[in-house]
């Protein structure tokens, strides 16, 4: 019997217990082994759950019982969740975990420390909730170099931006309902400010490319800055706005990574990727594209990556499975704003033609994009430039009395 101890009993904990009841026997077939859950670290009472019997307060109790072969944490956040799972693969023991902030901060010192101990450390969950990407990116296409990815990683702010562009919701009232149905960050703050999509971006260049990647290395923008006007231009111009994470490998061996609204062209398969969905874009060199999709945030979905790790742990109790990285290394991650980018940019300008000159003397060939009520600005797509020299430009026309009123990628094809 491979006895498992579930750390948190909040959305992801509570429907790992609803999978892994529901689907009990085919689990158990499919990890070859029997299994029960039999505890459930809690830090409050659950008065009428019918799990009593598991639920216990002290850590100590899981880590001193030899029975307890996989821990999962799903309690999100750095502290205690670090501290807990460092002591399980310490004690030998096997660890799962949705806990995108723990493996974009620690990934490297808990593989290596797993490594060392023989366990497995597995975190499918923490990237695309219910989608298989991490499996997927580090074995069925390991053969190819792996020239970009490109995802929507976060499900609050893709529902977002979604009722905002189909329904015309306001920002807070779409907010609250991802919130309502459990998509959010308990801190939503890391989902509107991009943190949680920064972190997802971070593991997979991690797995993808072979070092850690920190969160700090990323420059990263959220959406609490999108309005109205600049969700009628992306249509205007012809896509979508939508909260990106993307890495790619450069020709010198950094790797350049960003986190950001972007505009997306309607052809992109991305653009249609709607509500809590993610759809993450991998582009394999023998491969080209490859895309996976599927609900990104929520209960059932993330528990399902959850057991299935659960699973995949019992099945490698004794041969630990491979999936990781090695340690950072200074000036990896490059400096964004050296790497050729195109921006969407807002000016206001009474006198648009006039404008339109000195941006063209600053920028050169500009395309304009024209929403006819909206009044008393300029608003346009820039040339490829490196990122630092479009922002120098626009800094130049702040000195001509042309203020910036917001500037937003555009995503290449
Ligand atoms: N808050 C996250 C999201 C949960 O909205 O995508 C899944 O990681």
């Amino acid at each position: 019997m491979v006895s498992v101890a579930v750390l948190g009993y909040g959305t992801v904990g509570s429907g790992v217990l609803e999978v892994f009841n529901k689907n009990h026997d085919g689990i158990i077939r499919k990890a070859g082994a029997e299994m029960q859950i039999k505890y459930i670290l809690v830090r409050r009472d659950y008065p009428g759950v019918p799990y009593q019997d598991k639920f216990v307060k002290s850590f100590d109790t899981i880590l001193n019982d030899p029975d307890v072969r996989i821990v999962v944490e799903v309690m999100g956040g750095l502290a205690p969740a670090y501290d807990y799972v460092y002591r399980a693969l310490e004690a030998g023991k096997n660890v799962v975990t949705s806990n995108k902030e723990l493996v974009a901060a620690y990934g490297a010192e808990l593989l290596a420390l797993a490594k060392e101990k023989n366990v497995n450390f597995l975190f499918e969950a923490s990237v695309g909730g219910g989608i298989p990407i991490l499996r997927p990116l580090s074995q069925c296409l390991s053969a190819n170099e792996i020239a970009e990815i490109v995802g929507i990683l976060n499900g609050t702010t893709n529902f977002i931006l979604t009722k905002m562009f189909h329904e015309g919701m306001a920002f807070e009232k779409a907010l609250k309902i991802a919130q309502d149905l459990g998509y959010a960050e308990k801190d939503p703050s890391a989902d509107v400010n991009g943190d949680d999509a920064c972190r997802k971006i971070c593991i997979l260049a991690s797995l993808a490319y072979g070092r850690h990647v920190y969160p700090k290395d990323v420059h990263t923008e959220g959406i609490t800055k999108i309005t109205a006007e600049d969700v009628r231009y992306a249509s205007s111009w012809g896509g979508v706005i939508k909260l990106i994470g993307q890495v790619k490998k450069l020709e010198n061996g950094q790797i350049y990574a960003l986190v950001s609204p972007a505009f997306i062209s309607r052809e992109s398969q991305l653009a249609t990727v709607d509500d809590v969905f993610n759809g993450i874009l991998v582009r394999g060199d023998a491969t080209g594209d490859v895309v996976f999709y599927g609900r990104g945030a929520g209960k059932l979905p993330t528990a399902s990556a959850v057991v299935a790790d659960v699973i995949d742990a019992a099945k490698h109790l004794k041969a630990r499975k491979y999936i990781g990285w090695g340690a950072a290394v200074d000036g990896y991650v490059c400096d964004y704003l050296t790497v050729p980018t195109t921006l969407f940019v807002r000016v206001a300008a009474r006198h648009r033609t006039e404008a339109l000159k000195s941006v063209q003397r600053l920028l050169g060939n500009v395309k304009e994009v024209v929403v006819p009520e909206v009044k008393d600005e300029l608003a346009f797509v820039t040339p490829s430039m490196p990122e630092g020299e479009i922002r120098r430009a626009l800094q130049a026309l702040e000195t001509l009395d042309y203020s910036v009123i917001s500037t937003i990628h555009v995503l290449d094809d």
